[in-house]
C-alpha cells in the first residue's frame, strides 16, 4: 500500500439529505443509502420506475445493454412509508456481458476512466464495463432523485432539460411566459427524447444515428430550468446554489461544463445590459430579465434557475483509437467491444435533473429542517 492515503468520503454526497452510491457496472447489485429522509412520507414507485425508464437505453440512438431496471427497497420503508432511518434501494445487473471486456482488459479507453482508476486502486478496480465510472451508477442517482423530485412537487417545485443543441441543431428556447414555461417543463417531463421543436429533434436523432453507422459518437448541451423556488435558498459561501448543483453535475459522468444563467456570455455584455432590473409585479419583487439565472450571491431570488450542463461525445466508439497496453507499456490499437451508446445526452437528461433535485433537497433541509419533506 502506496504511503500518505489519506481517508475521505468516497460516492456519498449530502450535509442534511445525504445519498451514498455503491456497485460496479458488472456488480451483482448498484444502488443507494439515501440518509436524512423524513420519516412519514409515502413513496411514488411507479413514478420512480417512470424516472428509470427515461435513463434506459432505447432504439438505434442508443447502447443495446438494456437492463430492466427493477429495484427493491431493502430498508427504511414500512408499510409504504418511510421510516425515518436509512433508506436503501438496490437494482440487480442482469444484463452484463463481462466477455466484452476480456480482450480489450489491458487496452485503456481514450477519455473514459481506465487509466485514472487503474492509477487510483493500484490495479485493484473492476475494469468490467467501466466499473464504479460506468454511466451504469446513474440508475441509483435516478432513484434518489426520483424521490427528490417528488417531494419537490409536492412543494409545486418542477425542473425540466432539453437538448438545447447536438452537432450544430439547436432546439427551439425555453418560454419567458411563466404559464408556457411551465406547459414546456410538463411536457418535457413526459418525453423520452428531450426537444421543444420536433424538427430539432428528428435531425438530433439522424444525426446520432450517423454517429452510430460510422462508428463513432456525439456530445452535445442539456439546458434545465427550475421553476417556482422561493427566495433565500442557498447557504454563503460554499454551499451556494451554484457551488451545490456543480458539484453534482460534474459529478455525473460525461459533464464537461456548467454554466448558470447567461454563463461565459455574459462576459460580452456590459454591466447595464447585463443587470436584471427588479419591478413590482402583484406584490413581490420579480426582475425583468434573468441573465444572472435566477440566483444572486448565490442565493435564490424567485426567478426560475437557469443553466447549461455540457456532455461530451461518449468515450467508448467503435472507430481503431490509439491507445496503451497497461501491462506492456507498449502503443497498441484499440477496436472496442461491448454495448455502447452513440450519444449520451438525452439518457443524461434525467440524471442532471435528479442530482439538482438532491441538491435543493439538501439545500431546503439547511434552511427548513428535514421535516420540510
Ligand atoms: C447515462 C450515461 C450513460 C453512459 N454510457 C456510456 C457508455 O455506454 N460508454 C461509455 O464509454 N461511456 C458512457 N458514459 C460516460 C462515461 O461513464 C464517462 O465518460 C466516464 O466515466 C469518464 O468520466 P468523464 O467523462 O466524466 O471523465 C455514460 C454516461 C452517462 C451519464
Amino acid at each position: 500500500m502506496r504511503k500518505g492515503t489519506c481517508l475521505s468520503v468516497k460516492s456519498i454526497f449530502g450535509d442534511s439529505f445525504q445519498i451514498c452510491l455503491f456497485g460496479e457496472s458488472h456488480s451483482a447489485v448498484i444502488g443507494v443509502v439515501i440518509n436524512g429522509i423524513a420519516p412519514g412520507i409515502e413513496l411514488d414507485l411507479d413514478f420512480i420506475a417512470k424516472q428509470l425508464d427515461k435513463r434506459k437505453p432505447k432504439g438505434r440512438i442508443s447502447t443495446s445493454r438494456v437492463e430492466a431496471d427493477e429495484f427493491k427497497i431493502v430498508s427504511g420503508f414500512f408499510n409504504g412509508r418511510t421510516t425515518g432511518t436509512p433508506l436503501c434501494i438496490m437494482i440487480e445487473n442482469n444484463s452484463q456481458k463481462s466477455a466484452d471486456y476480456e480482450a480489450t482488459k489491458s487496452l485503456l479507453r481514450p477519455s473514459h476512466a481506465d487509466f485514472t482508476a487503474n492509477e487510483k486502486y493500484l490495479g485493484s478496480q473492476d475494469y468490467r464495463g467501466g466499473g464504479h465510472f460506468s454511466g451504469r451508477l446513474t440508475a441509483p442517482i435516478v432513484i434518489a432523485g426520483a424521490i427528490a423530485i417528488q417531494i419537490l412537487l409536492s412543494h409545486n417545485i418542477s425542473i425540466g432539460t432539453h437538448i438545447k443543441e447536438l452537432s450544430g441543431i439547436v432546439d427551439g428556447g425555453l418560454s419567458s411566459n411563466a404559464d408556457l414555461l411551465q406547459r414546456q417543463v410538463d411536457l418535457l417531463n413526459d418525453s423520452y427524447f428531450p426537444v421543444i421543436d420536433k424538427i430539432a429533434g428528428e435531425n438530433m436523432t439522424i444525426a446520432i444515428k450517423n454517429a452510430a453507422t460510422e462508428g463513432d459518437s456525439v456530445g452535445g448541451i442539456l439546458e434545465t430550468v427550475i421553476l417556482n423556488m422561493p427566495t433565500g435558498i442557498g447557504e454563503p459561501f460554499f454551499n451556494s446554489i451554484e457551488s451545490k448543483l456543480s458539484q453534482l453535475l460534474f459529478s455525473v459522468p460525461a459533464v464537461k461544463g456548467v454554466e448558470f444563467g447567461l454563463g461565459f456570455d455574459i462576459t460580452k455584455l456590459k454591466g447595464s445590459q447585463a443587470n436584471d432590473s427588479f419591478y413590482m409585479q402583484n406584490g413581490e419583487i420579480k426582475t425583468k430579465t434573468n441573465n444572472n439565472g435566477g440566483i444572486n450571491g448565490g442565493i435564490s431570488n424567485s426567478m426560475p434557475i437557469l443553466f447549461k450542463t455540457a456532455i461530451k461525445p461518449t468515450p467508448s466508439i467503435y472507430k481503431e483509437q490509439e491507445t496503451v497496453n497497461i501491462e506492456s507499456r507498449q502503443n497498441e490499437i484499440l477496436k472496442i467491444k461491448g454495448r455502447h451508446d452513440p450519444a449520451i445526452i438525452h439518457r443524461a437528461r434525467v440524471v442532471v435533473d435528479s442530482m439538482v433535485a438532491i441538491g435543493l433537497l439538501d439545500l431546503f433541509c439547511e434552511r427548513y429542517g428535514y421535516l420540510w419533506m
